[in-house]
């Protein structure tokens, strides 16, 4: 084989090259037979160049065993195309190769799928990845989401930031999933837990006085998968020293903002900020997609005593009645209703109160219960008039947002009611500190354990008043665009008494915070400065850049619903030998027998 080099990629030739010589290295694309020519569209990552073979001259001759993905190398002449043959869609369409020689550097067997069907199975798609990635599209987000990360490492590091790596093989550090787990060879028994996100470490690195870090993190975490979450991600981890909340929100604000102009080509302007209160109120979600309206009214007051008995019951007993108005709505059909009625069965509700104001008419699943007048009285204080609609849910207050929440989103979507024409982007404030878990009948962390309250609520926590720990507010904030939390911080708890109560709250005890971050809880006392940070879902950002809804399209390798990867079948069986030595024993699966 000759030793071929490569003068120019297969995106590179214009107009301007026109008679010399050059060298292309690429996989056949497209292979055509005109008269005793043949045409092949070289493709590299760059590009496509378009070369014209003549077999008949024999160092030329292997051009006619050329097939689909060959890996071939040309030497050839580049030449104007003739009048009216110029390809505007192709950065080279104006000029071609004209082969001196060629040779096939590497055969290829049919590919399972054609590189250019769009229609072809995910499946297919994730076991064959290399030919997949082989793709325009998964060049362009691969190149992009390089971009997005190159530029927000470079902006950090012109603001004297460091980029300070810490262990994969670490200890749990709980951001509300579980752990993977890592057994040890040398000490067995013992496992490693792959870090959910670096959370405690880089806490550590304020206390040894590394005032600005940041890091491009894998981040691990088992927990159900959805179309925008993996059991691997990556993380643009961000913490500060000496700061509150509005320095985080104003450093990300300006990072975002570069991102988008540099990448989307656009000033995204202010982001609005909105209480955690007030984007469940209005949206029924704490990650509201901002792109369309269909705001929720509270309806609790004005309906109280209306007679209704789902009302009534439900107001008396403290829930939340709301709704929301559709525009035009009048016309939605009695089908599309019940099937809105079951989606909100799905997230809990009862049932789905709809009022039609048509006409002068007003159809409505409560007509026997209300006079006209009320009925077009509750459509006007949801925002409609005559022609439109209103939706209303009773029950209890995170029931009712649910359900509206997701009533919303169908609404808006089916009714093509969202402006994809531009990102919306919004700040969401003052999150609860604690949640109330029913299952496990305790408060558990709402952002991570670490976050800090805001001052007017520290007395609840410090003084251990239990029944109002869901009044607590935290120095918490979570970047969000089109609907997808993109990012999420804390300024932190910085004082280990703090600390301390929070565990506390949260019913671990002093012996089990010891186990679990005794190690976190002494450095607290070595002089911690206040602190706080942030950290980006890079791989959702990614996604939003790429204009794709799958979070698999922006990662070159990633897994599938079931945390698997299609291509290497991970996870697999191991070795008896292996378990073996790591002081193994199985008690489901194959090898329990052990
Ligand atoms: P949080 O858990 O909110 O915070 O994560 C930060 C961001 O990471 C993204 N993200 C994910 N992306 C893909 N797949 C997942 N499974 C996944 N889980 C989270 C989201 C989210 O906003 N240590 C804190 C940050 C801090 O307080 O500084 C943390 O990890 O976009
Ligand atoms: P009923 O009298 O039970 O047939 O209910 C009348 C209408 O109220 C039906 O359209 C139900 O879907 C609706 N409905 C029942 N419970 C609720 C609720 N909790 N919130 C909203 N609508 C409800």
């Amino acid at each position: 084989m000759k030793k071929w080099k490569r003068s120019h990629t297969c995106g590179d030739l214009t107009k301007s090259a026109a008679g010399t010589e050059v060298t292309l290295l690429g996989w056949v694309d497209t292979r055509r037979d005109h008269g005793g020519l043949i045409f092949v569209d070289l493709r590299d990552r760059y590009g496509k160049t378009q070369i014209v073979f003549n077999p008949a001259d024999q160092k030329q001759s292997s051009s006619k065993d050329f097939r689909s993905e060959y890996v071939v190398a040309v030497t050839g002449k580049v030449r104007v195309r003739p009048e009216g043959m110029s390809n505007t869609k192709m950065a080279t369409g104006e000029i071609e190769v004209e082969a001196i020689e060629c040779e096939v550097l590497s055969q290829a067997k049919t590919t399972p799928f054609q590189l250019d069907d769009d229609n072809v199975s995910e499946v297919l798609r994730l076991k064959y990845r290399y030919l997949d990635l082989r793709r325009d599209r998964m060049h362009k987000n691969l190149q992009l989401r390089h971009k997005l990360i190159t530029g927000l490492r470079s902006a950090l590091n012109e603001n004297d930031f460091l980029e300070i790596e810490t262990p994969i093989l670490y200890k749990s550090t709980p951001e509300g999933a579980r752990d993977y787990l890592v057994p040890s060879r040398v000490h067995p028994g013992s496992f490693y837990a792959l870090p959910q996100s670096p959370q405690t470490l880089k806490q550590l690195l304020m206390v040894a006085g590394y005032d600005k870090y940041y890091q491009v993190a894998r981040c691990f975490r088992d927990e159900d998968l959805r179309a925008e979450r993996q059991p691997e991600f990556t993380q643009l981890d961000i913490e500060m020293s000496f700061v509150d909340v509005e320095d985080i929100m104003a450093l990300n604000e300006k990072l975002i903002k570069k991102v988008w102009k540099d990448l989307r080509g656009y000033e995204i302007g202010e982001i609005p900020v909105m209480t955690y209160d007030e984007a469940m109120n209005t949206y029924g979600n704490d990650k509201p997609d901002t792109r369309f309206g269909l705001k929720f009214t509270d309806l609790t007051e004005s309906l109280k005593d209306s007679g209704f008995k789902v009302f009534d019951d439900v107001s008396s007993r403290g829930g939340a009645i709301k709704g929301f108005a559709i525009l035009g709505g009048a016309t939605i059909s009695r089908g599309a209703i019940d099937k809105y009625t079951e989606l909100v069965k799905r997230s809990g509700a009862k049932g789905l109160v709809w009022i039609k104001w048509e006409n002068d008419k007003v159809g409505s699943a409560v007509a026997k219960f209300f006079p006209e007048e009320k009925l077009k009285e509750l459509v006007s204080a949801c925002g409609g008039k005559q022609g439109d609609a209103a939706f209303i849910v009773a029950d209890d207050w995170n029931i009712t947002c649910a359900a509206l929440a997701a009533l919303r989103l169908q609404v808006g979507e089916e009714l093509k009611l969202i402006d994809t024409s531009k990102d919306s982007f919004l700040w969401v404030v003052d999150f609860p500190l604690f949640d109330y878990s029913a299952e496990d009948k305790r408060w558990v962390a709402m952002h991570h354990p670490f976050t800090m309250m805001k001052e007017e609520h520290a007395d609840i926590l410090i003084s251990g008043r239990e029944e109002d720990y869901g009044k607590i507010r935290a120095k918490a904030y979570d970047l969000v665009c089109n609907g997808y939390e993109i990012a999420g911080g804390s300024i932190r708890i910085f004082r280990n008494e703090v600390q301390s109560a929070m565990f506390k709250a949260l019913k671990i005890s002093p012996e089990e915070a010891e186990k679990k971050f005794g190690y976190f809880l002494e450095a607290l006392n070595y002089g911690t400065p206040p602190h706080g940070g942030i950290a980006w879902g890079l791989d959702r950002v990614a996604m939003i850049l790429c204009n794709t809804e799958a979070i698999r399209d922006v990662i070159a390798f990633p897994k599938t619903s079931k945390a698997t990867c299609m291509m290497s079948e991970a996870p697999t069986q191991v070795d008896r030998s292996q378990l073996l030595e790591l002081g193994i024993s199985l008690l489901r699966g194959p090898d329990k027998n052990l």
